[in-house]
């Protein structure tokens, strides 16, 4: 890119800033006024609340923050890229979105957003989503499979009062699995105008059942949580379930020797395969988890088995309180891996930093997207 379009990239930053989520909220309403069949692809429930635009708005800043190098955002386009192929997003849609895109920034900007500032975004969007193509182009060729694929629901699980485990189970494709990668599942909800994608944390890397995945009944009815809802009273053994291959690059680095998993509510699910990879992997490991009360907590045999192989540690909040510094003080030499909602990430990250422990050892997956924590 020439330097003067940088320049004026980087002139735009500070405006974007004012503007990105917006813009990003334009954008939306405009791309699925033209292109209604993108509503099959997109959560819905995410748009609502505004994280996806505010995630879009922020990876898009990042990018014209790092113009002169854009190296540094190869990993947080990897993490969106497993997203991206999970729910089959294909080169032929980033124009759609680029030009979408370059309309909000025109809606909003208005008179400001001369015709080289529109200039210089095309190009620029260009080479980002090129960069997104790239990775993603390489994840298609190493996906188990393409595309989605139907499988059998063969056991369904009441973990908790709202967790269920359903074990599926295909004839036409093969994989390996890795703790902490997720399945995306198409579903059709009757009473829901699209169909529906969502991604689904794996819990157990053994295969001999077939492939387990947990979901949660989410919001208090079926408006907050449609999807989730129907999967739990509508979904039964012998149904058929669409997934995509499992994606996802919140994976144990096995070059670390010594683990400790936190996990809060549902944030086990991906954390109890992870126990199980690194118990295999004969590391030395500590688990500490925090849930509701009993009737909330899943996995309790699971977890009960694990604790004769490893240290585990179950505070209930409603009796002992949520996690504090006291909880984590003397392991500070351990690689962390945390999961759990959006608030319970952000709570545990801060402690964790003042008791002492590196930022390069804290590894964490929040369920929602990712790109909107990071950025607050
Ligand atoms: C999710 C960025 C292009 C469809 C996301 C997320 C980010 C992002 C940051 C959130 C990831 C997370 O959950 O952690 C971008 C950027 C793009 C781009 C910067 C262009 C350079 C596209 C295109 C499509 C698409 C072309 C397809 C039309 C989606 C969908 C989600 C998503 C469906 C999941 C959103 C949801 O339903 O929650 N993208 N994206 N994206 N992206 Fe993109």
């Amino acid at each position: 890119m020439e330097p003067h379009k940088k320049e004026i990239i980087k002139a735009t930053v500070p405006a974007l800033e004012a503007h990105g989520t917006t813009i990003t909220t334009v954008f939306y309403q405009n791309m699925f006024k033209k292109h209604p069949e993108l509503l099959n692809m997109f959560n819905q429930t995410n748009q609502t609340v505004g994280d996806q635009p505010k995630a879009l708005a922020f990876t898009v800043l990042q990018a014209a923050r790092h113009i002169d190098d854009l190296e540094a955002i190869v990993p947080a386009v990897i993490g969106i890229a497993h997203k991206h192929r999970a729910l089959n997003v294909r080169p032929e849609h980033y124009p759609i979105v680029g030009e979408n895109l370059l309309e909000g920034i025109k809606e909003v900007l208005g008179d400001a957003a001369t015709p080289e500032i529109l200039d210089a975004w095309e190009e620029y969007y260009g080479e980002i989503a090129q960069i997104f193509i790239d990775v993603e182009n390489g994840m298609y060729q190493t996906a188990d499979w393409d595309g989605f694929v139907p499988f059998e629901v063969v056991k369904k699980d009441q973990l908790s009062k709202d967790i269920v485990r359903y074990t599926v189970k295909s004839d036409e494709v093969e994989y390996d699995l890795r703790a902490g990668q997720y399945v995306t599942v198409k579903v059709d909800p009757s009473d829901y105008p699209y169909e529906a994608l969502r991604h689904y944390s794996i819990c157990s890397i053994s295969t001999d059942e077939g492939l387990q995945f947990a979901v949660k009944k989410e919001g208090a009815d079926d408006k907050a949580g449609v999807v989730s809802h129907h999967m739990h009273d509508d979904i039964q053994v012998g149904d058929t379930l669409e997934l995509s291959a499992p994606a996802g690059d919140f994976l144990l680095n096995h070059e670390e020797e010594k683990y400790l998993f936190i996990a809060g509510g549902v944030g086990a699910t991906p954390v109890m395969a992870m126990i199980e990879e690194a118990i295999a992997a004969d590391k030395d490991s500590k688990f500490i988890y925090s849930v509701q009360n009993e009737e909330m907590h899943p996995f309790k045999d699971e977890m009960k088995a694990f604790g004769e192989q490893i240290d585990v540690k179950i505070k209930y909040s409603d009796e002992s309180g949520y996690l504090t510094h006291e909880d984590f003080k003397g392991l500070e030499d351990r690689s962390v891996y945390i999961c759990g909602s959006m608030h319970f990430m952000n709570a545990m990250i801060k402690v964790l930093h003042e008791v002492g422990f590196r930022e390069a050892d804290i590894h964490f997956e929040p369920f929602g997207p990712k790109m909107s924590v990071i950025g607050e």
